[in-house]
C-alpha cells in the first residue's frame, strides 16, 4: 500500500459498495462495511472472509449494524448509498459525528457534486467525490473537489485509488456528470435520439460503436489526438455545420476552438493543434 489510507470504511453494500469492498481487500486494507440490508452483507461478508483466506491476504472485514460504530477509526469513508440527495445528505452528517477527525468522507454518487451535500458537515475540506465506474472491468474513476475541498484531501484520494489501481480522472472545475459521465452521455443521447427518430436500427449503431472502438483501441488515440489528426479546422467547419442546421446555442463550438483555427493550430499538418507534432 503507497498511500496514507489505512483502514476503509464503506457505507452501502449494495452493487457498487461490494465491488469497492472486494478491490479494496484485494490490496490488502482494513475495510468495515455497513448496510442496512445485515442479511445480504452478512452472507457478502463471509464470502469475502473465505476469499481473504484462499488468497492469504493480510487483509480484513467486519460488518457493523449501524454507521457510528462502522465508520470509527477508519482513514477513508465511501458513501455508496442509492442515488437520492436526501439519503445522502441524512447520512453525512451521521458519519461526520462519529468519525475521526481526520477521516475523509467521499461519495460515489454518479451525479451529485459534493458542493450540494458539504454544507452538512462540519469537515467541508475532508470531503469529494470518488466515482467508480466498475472496478474489476472499468478501473477508473472520476474525482472531484468539493467548493473548500484541502489538497491535502483530494491527493489522499488520488493515492489511495492509484494504491488500488484504478485510474484516477481529475476533474479541475466543478462539472455536472465528471469526466467519463459526461463523455458517456454525450454518446448515450445521440444514440438514443438515432433510436427514437428511427433514422437506423439499434443493431446498426451497437455495430457501428463496437468497430469504432476497436479503431480506437488499435490506434490508442483519444478524442484530442484523433481530431488534431482530422485537423481542427475541419472539426469546426463540421461543428459549424451542426449548430446551423440545428440553431441550438449548445451546438456552437467553443469560441477557443475558432481561436487556435485562426492561430493556425490546425493539428498534426500544422504541427500544433491541442498537442504538438514534429513537422517534417
Ligand atoms: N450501479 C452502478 O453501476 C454505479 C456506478 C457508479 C456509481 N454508482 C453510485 O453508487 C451508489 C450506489 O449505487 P449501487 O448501484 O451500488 O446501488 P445499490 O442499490 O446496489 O446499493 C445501495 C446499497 O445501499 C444500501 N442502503 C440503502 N439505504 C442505506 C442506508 N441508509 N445506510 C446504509 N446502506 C443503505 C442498500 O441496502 C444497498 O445495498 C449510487 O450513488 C450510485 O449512483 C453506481
Amino acid at each position: 500500500m503507497n498511500s496514507k489510507i489505512r483502514k476503509i470504511s464503506v457505507v452501502g453494500a449494495g452493487y457498487l459498495g461490494k465491488q469497492i469492498i472486494e478491490k479494496s481487500l484485494l490490496y490488502n486494507y482494513k475495510i468495515k462495511a455497513f448496510d442496512t440490508n445485515k442479511e445480504d452483507l452478512d452472507a457478502f461478508t463471509k464470502r469475502m472472509k473465505k476469499t481473504i483466506e484462499d488468497k492469504n491476504l493480510s487483509a480484513s472485514i467486519t460488518q457493523f449494524n449501524n454507521i457510528a460504530e462502522a465508520v470509527k477509526g477508519v482513514d477513508l469513508v465511501i458513501e455508496a448509498v442509492p442515488e437520492k440527495l436526501e439519503l445522502k445528505r441524512e447520512i453525512f452528517p451521521k458519519i461526520d459525528k462519529a468519525a475521526s477527525p481526520h477521516t475523509i468522507i467521499a461519495t460515489n454518487s454518479s451525479s451529485i457534486p459534493i458542493s450540494k451535500i458539504e454544507d452538512v458537515v462540519e469537515r467541508k475540506d475532508k470531503v469529494m467525490n470518488i466515482h467508480f465506474y466498475d472496478l474489476f472491468m472499468l478501473p477508473i474513476a472520476d474525482i472531484m473537489r468539493g467548493t473548500q475541498t484541502s489538497e491535502a484531501t483530494f491527493e489522499k484520494g488520488r493515492a489511495w485509488l492509484e494504491s488500488i489501481e484504478i485510474t484516477p480522472l481529475e476533474v479541475k472545475k466543478e462539472c455536472y456528470g465528471f469526466v467519463m459521465n459526461r463523455i458517456w452521455r454525450a454518446i448515450k443521447k445521440d444514440c438514443l435520439k438515432i433510436w427514437a427518430g428511427d433514422h437506423a436500427d439499434i443493431e446498426i449503431v451497437d455495430k457501428a460503436w463496437r468497430l469504432f472502438c476497436q479503431f480506437f483501441s488499435k490506434t490508442n488515440l483519444g478524442p484530442f489526438q484523433f481530431m488534431d489528426r482530422i485537423g481542427l479546422d475541419v472539426v469546426y467547419d463540421i461543428e459549424m455545420s451542426y449548430f446551423k442546421n440545428s440553431g441550438y446555442p449548445d451546438d456552437k463550438p467553443p469560441d477557443a476552438l475558432k481561436e487556435m483555427v485562426d492561430r493556425g493550430e490546425l493539428g498534426v499538418k500544422s504541427g500544433k493543434g491541442f498537442y504538438r507534432y514534429k513537422t517534417k
